[in-house]
């Protein structure tokens, strides 16, 4: 499974890209607000830190001025994937941009039907919110499971990027399915590494090499 980072935050970005576990990057206008930056400047940065897909949001609703958006995102990088929102006008967006070549992120997919749309339309990634499903009491992980069997009974090559992660579980649980990638805030990724029994490992192994008064450099 894919890692992607969910921020527009850039010393976040080379910190994880630091660790080469990094595949992609998404940002939504709502991570381009807390950023604090220009957008297109900012999308320039990320796109030069990463060599996977950057996903970048139209904001248009109407299909002609998204598609002029989505052509004006692209040429920022060859990475660029254009994020568009799972509507009637978004799907004519991301059909026309894939026809171009231009890689699509189809976001805000709540439903396994509105999944089977945006692979219809050719989308490079679907993207279902498991996060805010799981905050209106429907569990967002068997959406993630429904679209995965969806994909499979009719060989779609859409991937599945699991968005609106919260936490480490929701990581192992999209894996577990078979999902293509997720993206998570950078916090959760540095919730993966952690373990206290790793912790309390490393300080006991500490100690008594310590106790054994050698060195190995
Ligand atoms: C990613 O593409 C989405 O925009 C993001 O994961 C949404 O996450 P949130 O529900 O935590 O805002």
């Amino acid at each position: 499974m894919k890692f992607f980072v969910d921020t527009a935050n850039v010393d976040d970005i080379r910190d994880l890209e630091a660790t080469g576990l990094l595949d992609g990057v998404t940002t939504n206008p709502s991570l381009i607000h807390k950023s604090g930056r220009d957008f297109m400047e900012v999308t320039r940065e990320i796109a030069s830190i990463v060599d996977g897909p950057v996903s970048a949001e139209t904001v248009a609703l109407d299909h002609e001025t998204m598609l002029q958006e989505g052509l004006k995102l692209a040429k920022i990088a060859d990475n660029i994937a254009v994020k568009v929102p799972l509507t009637v006008d978004g799907l004519k967006t991301c059909k026309a941009l894939r026809s171009d070549g231009i890689m699509v992120n189809v976001t805000l997919c709540f439903s396994s039907s509105q999944a089977l749309l945006a692979a219809k339309a050719g989308a490079s990634f679907i993207s279902p919110f498991v996060g805010r499903h799981d905050d209106v009491s429907f569990d967002g992980m068997d959406l993630i499971a429904d679209i995965r069997t969806i994909y499979d009974n009719y060989d779609f090559e859409t991937e599945i990027l699991v968005a609106s992660v919260r936490h480490p579980v929701h990581i192992t649980q999209a894996a577990l399915i078979g999902a293509d990638v997720m993206t998570a805030p950078p916090a959760v990724i540095h919730k993966l590494f952690k373990h206290p029994l790793t912790d309390n490992g490393l300080a006991a192994f500490l100690k008594d090499w310590e106790a054994t008064g050698q060195t190995i450099l």
